[in-house]
């Protein structure tokens, strides 16, 4: 009697949530062929109510149309802002969103329900995606970045929450994640779900160049990065090396030419960017930090091959700005390009035929800038799409201080 009235209620809940968030929700035209498209690009809305992935299929000048809104299997969630109060990032994190291109897989967070989506990437059209398995426990709680290796098979989660720690899986495209053995560790943050930021949480997670190590930014003021040993088999070392560096150290990009060396977004008080150093989870000189005159939170960053430059955004002034890194890690600022309103955040560049195209999520207007590296110190919007109309009509909801990630996927 009991469990036959628990598992009446259970199927009405399931019901009334499968009723509010319709899997797939058409944002194309009626009729639009994905002919022709090279890929697509991914944000997500990280809606407490619901989270969806929005797609748009890249023509071959890497303009985008919009294509579906897709469910995740679960919710997201919007940090607490603290001082500095940064009210348009949700999950004070990079990567909340990766795609490998040779497991042709997409992976996002569930920040609300603490779980890893995986999909399978179509290869006729990309944009339309089918979920993996189902989404999987993240290992902690509030989960908001993640890290995949080079070859597509092993992904790794930081969870920033009251439960903070990381937790690595290995992929497959048909059968979805597994957790791996002795690679579920905890980071020790003293922090609430949802974690209040962006001090005290973590930025980004990457896997080292050689893969030998997983690296986490920790934001505190006196920043520092988590870095755990990597075993063969995928577990990770039981404590991780703190590397102190920088101010509040967001984003990791790899210094592309200098094996060990990174570029963080660094959104402290005096800070602009740090370059790391490292030879394992070792310093080999000390960590540099430049100032950005002016910035109000310059927390992503993204390298352009054709450039050969790094560029972060500023969610705050809603700037560009872009850097040059010498091989002896010295740097400069090269320029700085207004983005009006945007407050642009997570940002991909990818080349396709001869242009290096960035695409940069425009939360203040829930839109997505698209540009084109011309050159070094060159860098023009080729467009500006637009998805709160059109995600509007379609009943998505999509917030400006909710939406998070930026991740693209070519053929
Ligand atoms: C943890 O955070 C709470 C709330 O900010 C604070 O009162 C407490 O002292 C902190 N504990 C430690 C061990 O840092
Ligand atoms: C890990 O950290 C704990 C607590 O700080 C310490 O007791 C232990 O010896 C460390 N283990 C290793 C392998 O370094
Ligand atoms: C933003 O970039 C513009 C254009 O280069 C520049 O004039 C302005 O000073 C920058 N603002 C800040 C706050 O850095
Ligand atoms: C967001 O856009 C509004 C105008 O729609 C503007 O007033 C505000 O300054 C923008 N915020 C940021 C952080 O760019
Ligand atoms: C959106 O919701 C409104 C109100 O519930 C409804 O009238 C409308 O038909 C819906 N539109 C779509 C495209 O589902």
């Amino acid at each position: 009697m009991k469990s036959s009235a628990i598992f009446i209620l259970a199927s009405a809940v399931s019901a009334a949530v499968a009723c509010s968030t319709p899997a797939r929700i058409p944002l194309a035209k009626k009729g639009l062929s994905p002919k022709g498209n090279v890929g697509a690009a991914y944000f997500m809305s990280n809606e407490p109510s619901g989270n969806y992935l929005i797609s748009s299929l890249i023509d071959p000048e890497g303009k985008l149309t919009l294509w579906e809104g897709l469910y995740t299997g679960g919710t997201g969630l919007k940090g607490v802002p603290g001082p500095p109060v940064n009210v348009l990032d949700a999950l004070f994190t990079q990567g909340s969103m990766v795609v490998s291109q040779p497991g042709k897989f997409l992976a996002n967070v569930n920040a609300g329900s603490n779980s890893v989506t995986i999909y399978a990437i179509n290869a006729q059209n990309p944009a339309e995606l089918t979920i993996v398995g189902k989404p999987t426990w993240s290992g902690g709680e509030f989960p908001t970045s993640l890290a995949i290796n080079k070859a597509g098979n092993r992904l790794c989660v930081v969870n920033g929450g009251a439960v903070s720690g990381v937790s690595c899986y290995t992929v497959d495209n048909r059968k979805g994640l597994t957790p791996i053995p002795g690679a579920l560790r905890d980071l020790g943050l003293n922090q609430t779900t949802p974690a209040t930021g962006p001090g005290n949480t973590p930025g980004d997670i990457i896997f080292s160049e050689d893969e030998k190590y997983l690296i986490v930014t920790i934001k505190t003021g006196n920043g520092y990065l988590a870095i755990w040993d990597v075993n063969h088999d995928g577990s990770l070392s039981k404590n991780f090396t703190k590397v102190n560096g920088g101010q509040l150290p967001f984003s990791l990009t790899p210094v592309t030419g200098v094996p060990g060396a990174l570029f963080a977004s660094d959104p402290g008080m005096t800070a602009g960017y740090t370059i790391y150093n490292l030879d394992g989870n070792k310093l080999k000189s000390p960590p540099l930090t430049t100032k950005i005159e002016g910035q109000g939170a310059v927390c992503w960053s993204v390298y352009s091959p054709k450039s050969g430059n790094y560029y972060v955004t500023d969610i705050r002034t809603s700037n560009i700005t872009e850097v040059h890194v010498e091989k002896s890690l010295q740097s400069h600022i090269v320029k700085q390009y207004s983005m009006g309103y945007d407050g642009p955040m997570d940002s991909t560049i990818v080349t396709i035929g001869k242009n290096d195209i960035f695409y940069a999520l425009a939360a203040n207007r829930t839109g997505i800038t698209v540009l084109n590296v011309a050159a070094p110190g060159k860098l023009d919007v080729i467009q500006r799409l637009d998805v709160a109309d059109p995600a509007a009509a379609a009943n998505i909801t999509l917030n400006r201080l909710d939406v998070q990630g930026m991740a693209v996927f070519l053929h």
